[in-house]
């Protein structure tokens, strides 16, 4: 089939509102919109003066249309064995159950509500629930410690935290009450309360009148036949903040708006992936991360797919065969994942051998996001799997897509190593430091002309000028992604490395800044650097060095796993810091800048030139020995 790609996409570009405007017709609206772009305040806003309700286009809309009994959820948890299917019917019920419990314990449209929980269903009810109901919720991804979630819990003051009693990873049973106590008590913001979900692998102390038994809330608010109703909201008010690594500590609060966010996601699902409603959809991802809030449970359910939530991993939960036993056993129709997971799966079963155990007749996609898909990864997939393999580009900011493959306006020739070509919404442009066009083949910084299609973020949570600052300032008229690459003579676009301190582990988007913020705060360091160097499975690694203050006589080794453990509390267990190397000096510019991309390009084993600008040449031979002798990257 020829793809109607190139067709669409200059649809769009000749008539961006009326493209937007079409795409909306497969929203439900209690109120339409009088604009469908305008710039309100200074911030750029999509379907202005409608009203809509996003958990009524996710749930009830398809129990109405008749899908009342087809399974809206399907959650598979390989590392405890539990599985269980809700279907649109039971699932209307059990949001409208929880959204009555937020009631009564207070929140009310325009609330926040934190939501701090593993890979359980009931996170998903409890993000439906506050999408009933107006409340803006704020899911954390378990992995992060105390004190990042007190840093979230300042930002946004949320009304109420909903929690459980543990997560589970391998061989450890996580038990997040003691983690949410501590953080409520670092916090200057306090909730007026918390709700928690008990599971049987831990039991959280409950403390009377403050911490709420999910289970017991919802069954009185069941038994007395009570439930609430979706709550009409303005398109532009915002369904949920998304916290994600900036180049400091303090996260950036990504807000994302009803409307816009409905009308790009569900598009997103027919043109992009090639899905129909009804089918089963699989994003093995975290609800924690952006991709869990797209397309595990919003995209899935605005289209009326079955979507599956897996607690597991790609390996181990029980074997390197998990993710085709699933697909098999739910007749997944393709699955979303980071490429590090293929990785991972790789490293276990090279030759595929798991696969052929399962009928994957099903199976016709894969797509991968999160972080650069390597040629190898791509290769390896497409052989074992004999199905296309899509890789698509697209960052918490956006909500979907920025350049993707789009499968259901027919694939176009997949080239390894780039995502593709822009989605209609984004015109996007690479730009030298002066802000001008580079030519096709150079790199830049990667751009898209404003204004940003719908679903992107309209500001940051609080923070206006901290938005424009980071992502509107440095190229006018454009929105900066901090992603550096270049566009090929027939438009694809190749995403090489991040501009700023962000790196990416194991997909998981961190900052390299937050985790100096750390290490300096340690009593022993006077100064340090975090880099992160390239790895087989996780994509990077952060790597600490620290210089000591004089007069420390404590040994390296004490300081530096001091150092690890630190990171480890402060950030999480996500952060991955498991090298921090006590150094004599750093190597610097002249004017005193930590030369970061230098040391990372020597432990990555890549091309370097010696900087101009360099104080000592030498302290780089120094860092060179010291890495060498641990074995740090390729060294
Ligand atoms: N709650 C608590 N701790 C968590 C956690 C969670 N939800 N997720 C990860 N952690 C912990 C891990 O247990 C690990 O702890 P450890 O240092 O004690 O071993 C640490 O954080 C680092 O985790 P991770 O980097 O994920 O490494 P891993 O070895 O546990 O797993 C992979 C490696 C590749 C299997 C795993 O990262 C993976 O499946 N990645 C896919 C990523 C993904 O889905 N990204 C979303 C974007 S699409
Ligand atoms: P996150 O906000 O966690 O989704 O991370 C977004 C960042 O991950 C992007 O800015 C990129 O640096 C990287 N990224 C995501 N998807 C891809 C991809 N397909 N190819 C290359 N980099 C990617």
């Amino acid at each position: 089939m020829k793809s109607r790609y190139h067709d669409i996409y200059a649809g769009w570009k000749s008539d961006p509102e009326g493209f937007w405007a079409k795409a909306a017709g497969d929203i439900d609206w209690t109120k339409p919109w009088d604009e469908v772009f305008q710039k309100v305040d200074g911030l750029d806003r999509w379907f202005v003066g409608a009203e809509c309700n996003t958990c009524w286009n996710c749930v009830d809309r398809h129990v109405e249309a008749g899908r009342g009994d087809q399974a809206a959820i399907i959650y598979d948890s390989p590392i405890t064995g539990a599985k269980r299917t809700y279907s649109y019917s039971e699932l209307q019920e059990e949001v409208a159950c929880f959204a009555q419990v937020l009631t009564d314990k207070g929140a009310a449209r325009g609330d926040r509500v934190i939501i701090y929980m593993p890979m359980v269903p009931e996170a998903a009810i409890a993000m439906l629930a506050c999408a009933r109901l107006g409340v803006i919720h704020s899911v954390v991804f378990g992995g992060f410690a105390a004190a990042e979630l007190a840093t979230r819990i300042n930002d946004c003051d949320p009304k109420l935290i909903v929690s459980s009693s543990c997560g589970i990873e391998p061989g450890r049973v996580i038990a997040y009450k003691p983690l949410l106590d501590e953080a409520i008590e670092l916090a200057k913001a306090k909730p007026a309360g918390t709700i928690v979900l008990q599971r049987e692998q831990a039991t959280a102390d409950m403390k009377a009148g403050y911490d709420h038994d999910w289970q017991t809330e919802v069954d009185a608010v069941r038994a007395a036949g009570r439930g609430a109703d979706c709550v009409p909201v303005k398109a532009t008010d915002p369904l949920y903040i998304l916290y994600t690594s900036g180049t400091t500590g303090q996260p950036k609060g990504v807000v994302r708006d009803n409307g816009g966010h409905m009308v790009a996601l569900k598009w997103s699902m027919s043109a992009m992936y090639g899905v129909e409603p009804g089918e089963v959809y699989w994003a093995a991802s975290d609800v924690g991360w952006v991709v869990g809030h797209s397309y595990i449970v919003y995209a899935p359910l605005l289209h009326g797919c079955t979507t599956i939530l897996f607690e597991g991993k790609p390996v181990g939960t029980p074997d390197a065969g998990t993710f085709w036993r699933v697909i098999s056993e739910h007749k997944a129709v393709c699955l979303f994942t980071a490429p590090t997971a293929f990785r991972a799966i790789k490293k276990e079963d090279p030759k595929g051998e798991f696969i052929g155990k399962y009928d994957l007749s099903h199976f016709r996609t894969l797509f991968l996001a999160g972080e650069r898909a390597d040629p190898d990864t791509i290769e390896w997939a497409q052989q074992v799997l004999q199905v296309p393999v899509i890789d698509h580009w697209w960052q918490t900011e956006t909500g979907w897509t920025i350049a993707g493959n789009p499968v259901g306006l027919g694939t176009l020739p997949v080239k390894l190593g780039s995502p593709a070509v822009p989605m209609p919404g984004y015109d996007i442009q690479v730009l030298d430091e002066g802000g001008h066009e580079v030519a096709r083949g150079e790199l830049g910084a990667v751009c898209v002309k404003l204004p940003l299609p719908p679903s992107c973020l309209p500001t940051l949570w609080n923070a206006d000028e901290r938005f424009r600052d980071s992502y509107l300032t440095a190229y006018p008229g454009y929105y900066e992604t901090s992603d550096a690459g270049y566009m090929d003579d027939d438009g694809y676009l190749y995403i090489m490395a991040r501009t700023d301190d962000i790196i990416n582990v194991a997909g998981h988007r961190l900052s390299t800044g937050g985790m100096e913020e750390v290490l300096a705060s340690h009593s022993d360091v006077a100064e340090c650097a975090v880099v992160g160097v390239a790895d087989k499975l996780k994509g990077q690694l952060p790597i600490g060095f620290v210089v000591l203050k004089s007069g420390v006589n404590k040994k390296p080794e004490e300081v530096e796993s001091e150092c690890v453990k630190l990171v480890r509390e402060k950030i999480g267990a996500v952060a991955a810091l498991r090298t921090v190397m006590v150094v004599s000096r750093l190597p610097k510019t002249r004017s005193g800048k930590i030369l970061r991309a230098t040391v990372r390009s020597i432990a990555d084993g890549s091309d370097w030139k010696m900087p101009a600008t360099i104080d000592d040449p030498a302290i780089l031979d120094e860092l060179t020995a010291a890495m060498t002798a641990r074995s740090v990257g390729s060294l």
